[in-house]
């Protein structure tokens, strides 16, 4: 992978929104990272971290009170060209979209046009994206669509004219990939895509996920607050505290030796599998408002490591490792990362 250049450079983004009386919040601060091709990258982080927007933010689909307010987002094409996505307008920008990076959006099972048969999503996601060339045929589109739906493990005899309510969630979600990879994007992001769905149903996205990445070779960007599943899906993890990366790293190096108490406090809040394992433990306390960051580090309140320094400035993301060949593979924002550790118990002194 270090020989590869990456599809995607994000540098010190920054997602803002609207929230009333000329004030903005920021809802993603100072966010880098590189996506290589044909990696998948988990997004981990409690409910309201920022995940979704940062999602939304790469494809520049931000809803209307969102904006990205600084940094940059780098894309290099199959061409080997690199573009610059937030300079990207109009025409140019749905072109991009779908065929590029396409997504699968948060609660999206529920949000089919229920008027409209599965053929008439696929035939209206072909029309919004393919703005060049001639009008593609009905014959053309049924032809792909039928064929995407294989791909996901679907008859497209059955699926195709059916209304969204006639299929399962989970043959929702899988029109919802099939959707997502119909123009054979080299990056797809898929923001809680097993939420709502049962256990046996997850496995099988999850498995079929994996052989989809096999066959089509995109990338993925992964959103989730499921880290047992982050850990089947990515290589690498990074970890989301308002707004920012606080820990990044390989899923065996970040879930082995996670060096940031907030990555550890998630790990040991997932509920454990064996009967008789030790109790999940929830994180105390809550995530700051993000209108009223505190001073210094933003997990201090809850962090059973905290010591006085950390109230002055909030720590930047640095390297806790390095790798043979000089790549960073691991990274983390706590300047007490040495003192963390999953397996230590920890009280919180005096709090
Ligand atoms: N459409 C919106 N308008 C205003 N604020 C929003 C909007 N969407 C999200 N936010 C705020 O941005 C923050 C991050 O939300 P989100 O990206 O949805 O987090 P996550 O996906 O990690 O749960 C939250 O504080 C949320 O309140
Ligand atoms: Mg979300």
């Amino acid at each position: 992978m270090s020989t590869q250049e990456p599809i995607l450079s994000v540098r010190d983004l920054e997602i803002s929104y609207r929230t009333g009386a000329g004030r903005t919040v920021a809802a993603v601060r100072g966010v880098d990272f590189d996506l290589y091709p044909q990696q998948s990258l988990a997004l981990v982080g409690e409910s309201g971290c920022g995940k979704t927007t940062l999602g939304l933010g790469l494809l520049r689909l931000l809803p209307k009170l969102g904006r990205v307010t600084g940094g940059e987002i780098a894309y290099r094409g199959r061409d080997g060209a690199t573009r610059d996505v937030l300079a990207m307008q109009g025409r140019e920008l749905r072109q991009w979209r779908w065929s590029e990076v396409a997504m699968v959006f948060q609660g999206a099972m529920n949000a089919f046009n229920p008027v409209l048969r599965i053929s008439e999503h696929f035939a209206d996601t072909i029309r919004a994206h393919r703005v060049d060339g001639p009008r593609p045929s009905r014959k053309a589109v049924h032809e792909r669509a039928a064929a995407a739906l294989e791909a996901v493990r679907l008859e497209p005899a059955r699926v195709l004219p059916s209304y969204p309510h006639e299929l399962s969630g989970g043959m929702k979600q899988r029109v919802l990939i099939a959707l997502a990879l119909l123009l054979e994007p080299q990056i797809l992001v898929l923001d809680e895509p097993t939420t709502a769905l049962d256990l046996l149903t997850q496995r099988s996205i999850v498995n079929m996920l994996h052989e989809l990445r096999e066959r089509f070779g995109f990338a993925m960007i992964f959103v989730s607050h499921d880290l047992p599943l982050a850990s089947e899906l990515a290589d690498r993890v990074a970890t989301m505290y308002a707004g920012r990366i606080i820990e990044s790293g390989t899923v065996h190096d970040v879930f082995t030796t996670p060096r940031h108490p907030y990555s550890v406090g998630l790990i040991k809040a997932v509920p454990p599998v064996r009967a008789g394992a030790a109790e999940p433990a929830s994180i105390p306390g809550s995530p700051p408002d993000l209108a009223h960051l505190p001073q210094g580090c933003t997990f201090r309140a809850r962090c059973p490591y905290a010591i006085d320094e950390c109230a002055e400035t909030d720590p930047e993301l640095l390297p806790v490792e390095s790798r043979p060949d000089g790549l960073v593979s691991h990274e983390a924002a706590c300047i007490r990362w040495e003192h963390v550790s999953l397996h230590e118990q920890k009280e919180v002194a005096g709090r």
